[in-house]
């Protein structure tokens, strides 16, 4: 009886990822086929990395507001509060852009490298009423990337954003459901926190390794490493789900303000939500 009572509680969360991985192998598949059977292009998939990406944004196209539409406790009243000008990382196809008050923002740069995205998402921006505000830049938030990307809009070096990358450029930068697929987290951490104006604010929405030790789980957590053995990161565009997000957003730089906590943290997929503020100087 004890058991039954275990598994029903307990199965729903920890067998979602399954039906996620389900979804994201489905598209994988269908992936393959549009490149071989449609456009006739086989030696495209010689670049296996491509077609993880290109799979993934398959999935978000269709799935992505639906995947948007039930997002952590307390991240709407983070976003309402978005002012001045911000670095959306990996806004993927602005699915969450509904959830900001665009007039008092006055400029938005989505850093995503996806660029079958970029549709959505300027469209997504154009309709919740960003107008010019929103600037789409076709990088990643790693370092090597977003910097270049950065000097290449005139972004760091412009007037109105007063910055370069030593001083700060930006009076938010948001991590909304994407520390999980950068490439070397604690440097890109380090390097957005370098971008941020003293006193700026960095919001926080990401999955993280369950918290076993502390509010969660350790059956979570094994079930994390079994979904990471199937294929998780593979399928899901390089997304991890056993990264110590937290820990890399505390040591990053310093922090005159830390607000963070965990959402759903005995769950598979449990999220750290929440806002730093770097120190005035
Ligand atoms: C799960 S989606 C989340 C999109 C959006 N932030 C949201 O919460 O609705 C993850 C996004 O991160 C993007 N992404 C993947 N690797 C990235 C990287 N290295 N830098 C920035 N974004 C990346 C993906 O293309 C995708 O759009």
């Amino acid at each position: 009886m004890g058991l039954l009572k275990w598994a029903k509680d307990n199965m729903p969360t920890l067998l979602r990822p399954a039906v996620l991985l389900t979804m994201a192998a489905y598209h994988f598949i269908m992936t393959i086929l549009e490149i071989v059977v449609v456009e006739r292009q086989p030696f495209q998939l010689r670049n296996l990395q491509e077609v993880r990406y290109r799979s993934f944004a398959r999935l978000w196209i269709r799935n992505g507001a639906d995947m948007s539409a039930e997002m952590p406790e307390g991240l709407d009243e983070l976003l309402q509060q978005c002012r001045g000008i911000i670095l959306d990382v990996g806004p993927g196809s602005g699915e969450l852009l509904s959830r900001f008050n665009p007039n008092q923002i006055n400029a938005m740069y989505g850093a995503e490298p996806a660029a079958a995205l970029h549709p959505g998402l300027i469209a997504n921006a154009k309709k919740q009423g960003f107008g010019d505000k929103y600037r789409a830049l076709l990088c990643g938030g790693e370092p090597t990337s977003l910097i270049p990307a950065l000097s290449k809009s005139n972004i760091l070096a412009k007037s109105g954003t007063g910055g370069t990358a030593e001083n700060g450029v930006f009076d938010e930068i948001l991590c909304l459901r994407v520390l999980c697929g950068v490439p070397q987290p604690r440097e890109t951490l380090q390097n957005l926190y370098s971008l941020l104006k003293p006193g700026g604010r960095m919001v926080v929405c990401e999955h993280v390794a369950n918290p076993w030790r502390s509010e969660g789980k350790f059956y979570s957590r094994i079930a994390q490493v079994v979904y990471t053995v199937l294929g998780w990161p593979f399928f899901m565009g390089g997304c991890e789900m056993q990264r110590h997000t937290r820990e890399y957003l505390l040591d990053a730089g310093r922090w005159k303000t830390i607000n963070l906590r965990f959402v759903d943290a005995k769950a598979a997929i449990p999220f750290v939500v929440g806002e730093l503020v770097k120190v005035d100087n």
